[in-house]
C-alpha cells in the first residue's frame, strides 16, 4: 500500500521525504443501531479495513489532496482561509470539513499541505469511509502541525462536529469513535450519554464475523436519517411532559411501555421504542459476550434487526432478503443490518463451518432475486487511527 500511495505522491507532488504514512479504519458496529444520538449504548469495531494516507507539509496555504479512489477528479485544491462546503470538493469536502472544525476550535495549521490517500472500505457501503476520512484528517493534523493535547476522543468530537455543521449529517459519535478508538480484537462497549466506554474481547471460538455488502449504496444525507433523528427527539419531547429523562437512552423498557402513550403520534411512538429497546438489547448482548452466551448474542442481534425492519424503518427490500436467507442457513448465529441503513451491509455470526455454505446460498439466491451480486467479507478487527511511519 505504501509504495503505491508513494509512488503517487511523487508523480503529483514531488518528494515524499519527511512524509508521514498514515492509516484509519472503517468500522462494523455488533449491535446498538440508531441509539448513539439518543443517549444510548453501542457496540462496534474497528476494521483492518480503512484509508491509508501519504500527507507531507507545504510551504504555502494551500491544499492539495488527490483520492486514488476518485483519480477522475484529479487534485482537489483548497486554501486554509477559505474553507467553506463547496459541491465540486466532493469526498474532499470530508477531510476539508475537520480542518474548518478544527480551526473553530483555535487549533489552526500554520501552512496547507499535500495529501493522495486510497481507501479499501467499499465506499457507500455503510462501514464508515466518511468517518475514516474524518479521523485520518485529525490525526495528520495533530501530527504536521503538532496539536499535542487534542487526544484521539477530541479527534472523534471534531470528526463529528464537521460531520453534522459542514457536510449536513446530523450523525452521532459512534462511527468516528470506532474509528479513533478501535482496538484489535476488541469491541467498543460506549455509553454515548457519558462517552464513557469498555473494551471487550470478541471472542467467537469456531464462529466469524461476516459482512455481506448489498450493494445498495446508502447516502445518509439523501436518506431519512436525519428525519429519524428528529422523530426520537420529538418523542423524546413528548415524554418529558410526564418524565425526568434527558434521553431516550436513560429509559428502561418497563417505564418506556407505562408511558408511550404521550408520545400521540404512532410513527414517533415507534422510533422511540426501538430506541429505548435496542439500547436494552445492547446492553443484554455485552453481558451475553462476556459470559460466552454467543447464542443469546445472535438472537438480540436477529431482534435488532426486526426492529430495525419494522419499527425504525431504515433496512430496504435488498438487506431484509440478505438477512431473511442468513437466516436460513444452519450454522448462523445472528444477522442483522448494520450501520446507518437504507441499504450498505448486513453484519452475521456465523459458525466457521458453515461459512462456506452461508456464501453460496446467498450469493446466488441473492442475485438471482435481486438482480446484482452481493459482497461478502470476514471481518478482522484491527486498532484505531495512527501513523504508522515517517518516510
Ligand atoms: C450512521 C451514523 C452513526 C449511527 C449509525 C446508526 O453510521 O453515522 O452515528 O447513528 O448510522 O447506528
Amino acid at each position: 500500500m505504501k509504495e503505491i500511495l508513494c509512488a503517487n505522491f511523487n508523480k503529483l507532488f514531488g518528494s515524499t521525504e519527511g512524509a508521514g504514512f498514515y492509516f484509519s479504519p472503517g468500522r462494523v458496529n455488533l449491535i446498538g443501531e440508531h441509539t448513539d444520538y439518543n443517549g444510548g449504548h453501542v457496540f462496534p469495531c474497528a476494521l483492518t479495513l480503512g484509508t491509508y494516507a501519504v500527507a507531507k507539509k507545504r510551504a504555502d496555504r494551500n491544499l492539495r489532496l488527490y483520492s486514488m479512489n476518485f483519480d477522475h477528479l484529479g487534485i482537489i485544491t483548497a486554501s486554509l482561509d477559505d474553507l467553506t462546503y463547496k459541491p465540486e470538493y466532493d469526498w474532499a469536502n470530508y477531510p476539508l470539513g475537520v480542518i474548518w472544525a478544527l480551526q473553530k476550535k483555535g487549533y489552526r495549521a500554520d501552512c496547507g499541505f499535500d495529501l493522495v490517500i486510497y481507501g479499501n472500505i467499499p465506499n457507500g457501503s455503510g462501514l464508515s469511509s466518511s468517518a475514516s476520512l474524518e479521523v485520518l484528517t485529525g490525526i495528520i493534523m495533530k501530527d504536521l502541525y503538532g496539536f499535542k493535547d487534542v487526544t484521539m476522543i477530541d479527534l472523534a468530537l471534531t470528526g463529528q462536529y464537521s460531520e453534522n455543521n459542514f457536510n449536513g449529517c446530523n450523525c452521532g459519535i459512534m462511527d468516528q469513535f470506532a474509528v479513533a478508538m478501535g482496538k484489535k480484537d476488541h469491541a467498543i462497549f460506549l455509553d454515548t450519554s457519558t462517552l464513557q466506554y469498555e473494551y471487550a474481547p470478541v471472542e467467537l471460538d469456531d464462529a466469524k464475523i461476516i459482512i455481506t455488502n448489498s450493494k445498495v449504496k446508502h447516502s445518509l444525507v439523501d436518506s431519512q436519517y436525519n428525519r429519524r433523528r428528529q422523530e426520537c427527539s420529538d418523542a423524546l419531547r413528548a415524554l418529558q411532559t410526564e418524565l425526568d429523562i434527558h434521553s431516550l437512552g436513560d429509559l428502561d423498557i418497563d417505564v418506556f411501555e407505562k408511558f408511550k402513550e404521550v408520545i400521540k403520534d404512532p410513527v414517533e411512538q415507534k422510533r422511540a421504542k426501538h430506541a429505548v429497546y435496542e439500547n436494552q438489547r445492547t446492553i443484554e448482548a455485552v453481558t451475553a459476550l462476556k459470559t460466552g452466551n454467543i447464542t443469546h448474542f445472535g438472537e438480540l442481534m436477529n431482534q435488532s434487526h426486526i426492529s430495525l425492519r419494522d419499527d425504525y424503518e431504515v433496512s430496504c427490500k435488498e438487506i431484509d432478503i440478505l438477512v431473511d436467507l442468513a437466516w436460513s442457513v444452519p450454522g448462523v448465529i445472528g444477522s442483522r443490518i448494520t450501520g446507518g441503513g437504507f441499504g450498505g451491509c448486513t453484519v452475521s455470526i456465523v459458525k466457521n463451518e458453515a461459512i462456506i455454505t452461508f456464501i453460496n446460498t446467498i450469493g446466488p439466491a441473492y442475485k438471482e432475486k435481486v438482480g446484482h451480486e452481493a459482497e461478502f467479507y470476514t471481518a478482522e478487527i484491527g486498532n484505531g487511527a495512527q501513523k504508522l511511519e515517517i518516510l
